[in-house]
């Protein structure tokens, strides 16, 4: 969860660029970011995280029972950007998010933002409303072109903040051995007896809702997985651009391309006025 990553990280990007949701959601599956390229100061507008993944499958909850996914992102945008205000955003983004709750991830950095856990039946995209900062008010914040970060998932983590492993993984053997007994527990959970060569024995649970890949019998390596990873979502970052658009700059730049307009249709004017001088000089 988010909240998972605000409590354990101050920081969520490392220095490597690693967002802080890919040390306990260990698969890796692909996101999509989907911003304006240019934007002005005071402006609203939206970055969109997109988090696909297929709407059939299931994963197994905290009891081993089949759930669906739900999805959550987080957003760093540069240093100045914020969450737009209830009253800047658009009735449309409004009724999109409908139920969602986004907020800054620190008192410290209210330029990054997070989402979730929300469905994932009804949200494959995380909207963020977004305000560009001013630099006539914010003298921190200058006319550039900034790089920002984002993080989307789907599906239950791996690890807990304790360390401790979530159901949600492929679990090894403890040991070598021969497999010599699997029993069902009352709540669905396999125990599973290895026997080493030795004679040594040793019993290891794995919790209900997981498929087991082993049987009575079968010999083992130690750290062989038991199971079938039952992991079918997994968490991705992306990065892109964004200019915080001076709009006199652009004006200028238009009045440039008008002036260039203007000096060309003069040059082929003048060229033309040549011929005619140079057509009547032969005529001597
Ligand atoms: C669950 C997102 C950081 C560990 C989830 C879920 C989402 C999510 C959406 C619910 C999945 C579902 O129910 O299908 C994120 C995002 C993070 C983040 C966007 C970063 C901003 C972390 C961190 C940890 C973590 C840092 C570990 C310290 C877990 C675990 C679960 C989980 C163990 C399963 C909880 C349970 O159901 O018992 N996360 N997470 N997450 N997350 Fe994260």
């Amino acid at each position: 969860y988010p909240v998972f990553a605000q409590q354990n990280y101050s920081n969520p990007r490392a220095a490597n660029g690693k967002l802080a949701c890919a040390n306990c959601h260990l698969n890796q599956k692909a996101i999509e970011i989907e911003a304006p390229q240019g934007v002005l100061p005071n402006s609203v507008f939206e970055v969109e995280i997109k988090v696909p993944y297929d709407l059939s499958r299931k994963q197994i909850a905290a009891n081993g029972k089949p759930a669906g996914l739900n999805v959550g992102g987080i957003l760093i945008l540069p240093k100045g950007f914020k969450l737009a205000s209830k009253n800047q955003i658009s009735e449309e983004v409004k009724a999109k998010n409908k139920g969602v709750f986004i907020s800054p991830y620190s008192t410290e950095f209210d330029n990054i933002l997070v989402v979730g856990p929300i469905a994932g039946k009804k949200h494959q995209e995380l909207i963020f409303p977004v305000v560009a900062p001013d630099p006539a008010k914010d003298p921190d914040v200058k006319y550039l072109t900034y790089p920002f970060y984002a993080g989307g998932n789907r599906g239950r983590g791996q690890v807990y903040p304790t360390g401790e492993k979530s159901n949600i993984n492929a679990f090894g053997a403890t040991q070598a051995g021969q497999i010599t007994n699997i029993t069902t527990g009352e709540k669905g959970e396999s125990q599973i007896t290895i026997v080493n060569s030795e004679g040594n024995s040793t019993s290891q649970t794995l919790s209900a809702g997981l498929q087991l890949l082993v049987k009575q019998g079968d010999i083992v390596k130690q750290d062989q997985p038991l199971n079938i990873d039952p992991n079918v979502g997994g968490f991705g970052q992306e990065e892109s651009e964004i200019v915080l658009q001076d709009s006199a700059r652009i004006l200028g730049y238009l009045a440039f391309c008008f002036c260039l307009l203007l000096t060309q249709i003069f040059l082929v004017i003048k060229k033309k006025q040549y011929e005619k001088v140079q057509a009547a000089e032969l005529n001597f």
